[in-house]
């Protein structure tokens, strides 16, 4: 991890194939568009440890590079230390925010541990980004939507300077 960034932001999904790390390329991609890239570090994990060291899915692949976008990178597990490393961690749907909420009461951390879509302006109860592993390519279009206009909110809210 580059400590030398201002904020260190890290989305958590179930298996770090699908949800987690589209949203880490898509924070990366609308990052650099704004020159904003020195200055956040971005990064992915899952709380299961099924898909550890796997690319991400095919159909995530897809999509982003639909849009342009270059998703990289293999799966990890999220552990202790990324409690106390990084600022914000961010959880794609209420599963994933419970599991993160039980491993910081284990083992603490500064990390101000949230759901995603708080930031979605467009949100609807349940603020879930759906978890698209058994469905469809659709599932995946839509939470590529979700998760672009999300990121795309985080990143005005670090332009204006307020935190997330
Ligand atoms: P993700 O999707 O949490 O968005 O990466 C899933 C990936 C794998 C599984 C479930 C969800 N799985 O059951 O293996």
């Amino acid at each position: 991890m580059n400590t030398d960034k201002k904020l260190s932001i890290l989305f958590v999904c179930l298996g770090n194939i699908c949800r987690s790390p589209l949203a880490e390329a898509i924070l990366h991609h609308r990052l650099d568009e704004k020159g904003l890239t020195d200055e956040i570090w971005v990064d992915s994990a899952g709380t299961g440890d099924w898909h550890v060291g796997s690319v991400a899915d095919p159909r995530s692949i897809s999509i982003a590079e639909d849009n342009n976008i270059l998703l990289r990178g293999k799966a990890r597990c999220v552990n202790y230390k990324d409690f106390h490393s990084f600022d914000y961690i961010l959880a794609m749907d209420r599963q994933n925010l419970a599991d993160l909420k039980h491993l910081q009461e284990q083992h603490g951390g500064k990390a101000k541990v949230r759901l995603f879509r708080e930031f979605d302006t467009s949100a609807e109860l349940p603020m879930d980004v759906p978890d698209p592993y058994y469905g469809g390519t659709e599932g995946f279009q839509d939470i590529f939507i979700i998760m672009d206009r999300t990121c795309q909110t985080i990143v005005n809210r670090l332009i204006e300077d307020k935190g997330l």
